[in-house]
């Protein structure tokens, strides 16, 4: 099953393995798209080119070099540092900004970016904050006043990942200190379900905001590359066996076996199936070329290649197999 999605949870993963459906999705085809949104976002903000903006659509000249600052020598601050977080950190550096990053995982630090050992210590010596962090107990409101105050006074915070990392009325009051000198937020805790509904946040009154419906991933690129990652994944399992890139299977790498016949079993993972599946190709003194098992908690997958023209009646007799899920032959 293919999910045209970075996100899977519009499937019961569980249900579709045990009725041996492998599910596929797209994790980092839009993670470029976002990467770019953050770092023009970082130089509008750094320019306070929002409020400029907002001025001059009024009749208003802000004309200032004020509080205006090139990126170059700024230190950015990213918290999560996994597909977009790293490259966000890629496209930063190469604009020369230091970049500094915390990651509850140890991460590998790309270029010249350095790992911070607390996001306490990331948020005290960055110029800008962006937030790249999956939608978690953990992340629920992990910035939130205690964090902000912790930040450099005019320092800005980006937040592409989900509504629900930031405390967005704690912002607003750090915007309105004027502690914070800007912000960019593309997710919100309540998104309207549609373009028609209303869409309103606390941060709507601050010319400093850049408020943008989230759209971090929305390019043709990252609906293109979405398109045929997963298009690629289903035809690689239709095709080979392959599961690389499963989100609720075992994951096997195949490549196919020219000349031979293969065979796939997808079972309860229970001791003694392989012994039963072997039994299948030795009673009838088939030679077995090449085989493949990974299991999981849950199920058990099998692939196994030999040269017969019995085909049929293997795979008849995979499938009596108890506690078989699935069978079927490849080619
Ligand atoms: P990823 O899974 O590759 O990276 C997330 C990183 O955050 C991991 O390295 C993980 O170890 C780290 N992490 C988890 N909990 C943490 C914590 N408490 N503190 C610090 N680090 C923590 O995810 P990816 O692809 O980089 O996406 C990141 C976020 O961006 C996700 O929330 C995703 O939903 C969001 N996103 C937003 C889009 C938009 O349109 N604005 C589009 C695509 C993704």
């Amino acid at each position: 099953m293919g999910c045209y999605s970075i996100g899977t949870n519009q499937v019961d993963l569980m249900t579709a393995k045990q009725l041996g459906i492998p599910v596929f999705n797209a994790p980092f085809s839009n993670t470029r798209s976002v990467a770019e949104l953050v770092i023009a976002e970082i130089i509008m903000l750094m320019r306070e080119v929002p409020a400029k903006n907002a001025a001059a659509h009024k009749g208003g000249w802000l004309k200032a070099a004020r509080n205006s600052y090139e990126v170059r020598g700024k230190i950015l601050g990213i918290i999560g540092y996994g597909h977009i977080g790293s490259q966000v950190s890629i496209l930063a550096e190469s604009l020369g900004m230091k970049v500094h990053y915390y990651d509850v995982e140890k991460m590998l630090s790309l270029g010249m970016a350095t790992v911070c050992n607390s996001m306490e210590e990331l948020l005290r010596i960055s110029d800008v904050v962006t937030l790249h962090v999956p939608e978690t107990e953990l992340t629920a409101n992990m910035i939130s006043t205690k964090q902000l105050s912790e930040m450099n006074p005019g320092s800005i915070l980006i937040n592409a990942s989900r509504g629900s990392v930031v405390d967005y009325f704690a912002l607003a009051e750090a915007l309105k200190s004027g502690h914070l000198a800007g912000a960019a937020a593309d997710v919100f805790p309540k998104e309207p379900a549609s373009n028609d509904e209303e869409f309103i946040s606390v941060l709507q009154e601050f010319d400093n905001v850049i408020l943008t419906p989230h759209i971090g991933g929305s390019t043709s690129e990252a609906q293109e590359n979405i398109g045929s990652e997963v298009t690629e994944k289903l035809i690689r399992y239709s095709d080979n066996g392959s599961t690389v890139g499963t989100v609720n299977f075992p994951q096997i790498s195949l490549q196919p076996n020219q000349n031979k016949q293969r065979f796939l079993h997808i079972h309860k993972n229970m001791p003694g199936l392989l012994n039963d599946i072997n039994s299948v190709f030795t009673e009838k003194s088939i030679n077995i070329a090449s085989q493949f098992l990974q299991t999981d908690t849950d199920i058990g997958y099998v692939i196994v290649d030999t040269e017969s023209d019995l085909s049929k009646i293997i795979i008849k007799e995979l499938k009596k197999i108890p506690h078989t899920i699935k069978a079927r032959i490849l080619y």
